[in-house]
């Protein structure tokens, strides 16, 4: 199964983005963390800065919306390009029509949960994304402790695809470290976000070991540990 390591350059230096995004070529996607000092309490940027990094990125972006009204913003971001746009549940009013209109823009749609949000009322319409975003700390700031009580979710989420042969990505974001990696990888996460475990070193350097970590623990280990 397919891993991705995508950056957060929420930890990164932001007065030197460009050479940031070339520090980590040697990931998948570069995530980009929009926030809006209502729907988390920090601020980060917006459309303009966004559509500023899609157009240097050697990375596709991965833009992970936290904020209030993602009904009047999210498409914004697929119309710039984004690769893949995510918007959190708890702000939505209408999750299904939010993602069809991405879709159609080109975006791949997202899901975002927060640790709290249970995932069960969107399992039935798990085909209408191409990524459930699982968040393993309270989104908001990057370097907080990973939050191990979420990895339910990813083993219920892990069973429904496979059940109904769904091509949906299921990231984790927050607190991704070599050491908790596999956790998640183990529960079906395929998709890591990394924020100050990536950019607190060598970033090519953290990205390959990051990689290594997933690759030994993926959810078919956990099938083979249940089968014997
Ligand atoms: C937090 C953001 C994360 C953040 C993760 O709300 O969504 O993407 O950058 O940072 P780390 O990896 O340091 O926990
Ligand atoms: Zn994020």
């Amino acid at each position: 199964m397919s891993q991705r390591i995508n950056p957060s350059i929420l930890s990164a230096d932001f007065a030197n983005l460009q050479s940031e995004l070339d520090s980590i070529r040697s990931a998948d996607l570069v995530h980009v963390d929009v926030m809006d000092n209502h729907f988390v309490p920090n601020l980060t940027m917006g459309l303009p800065v966004v559509q500023r990094l899609q157009e240097v990125s050697p990375l596709p972006l991965d833009v992970h919306l936290m904020i209030e009204d993602p009904e009047r913003w999210a498409p914004g971001y697929a119309e710039v390009g984004a690769y893949s746009v995510t918007f959190h549940a708890e702000a939505s009013t209408d999750p299904v029509t939010l993602a069809r209109g991405l879709r159609d823009i080109g975006a791949r749609a997202s899901l975002a949960v927060k640790p709290g949000t249970p995932i069960e009322p969107y399992l039935e319409i798990l085909h209408e994304f191409d990524q459930v975003l699982v968040m393993t700390v309270e989104p908001g700031f990057g370097g907080q402790a990973f939050m191990a009580e979420t990895l339910p979710k990813l083993l219920l989420l892990d069973a429904e695809r496979r059940r109904h042969g769904l091509d949906v990505w299921l990231q984790v974001d927050g607190g991704v470290t070599v050491e908790t990696i596999g956790v998640a990888a183990t529960a079906g996460a395929d998709t890591f976000v990394a924020g100050s475990s990536v950019f607190n070193g060598v970033p090519a350097d953290r990205i390959a070991e990051l990689r290594a970590a997933a690759q030994q623990h993926t959810a078919s280990h956990r099938d083979d540990t249940l089968s014997r």
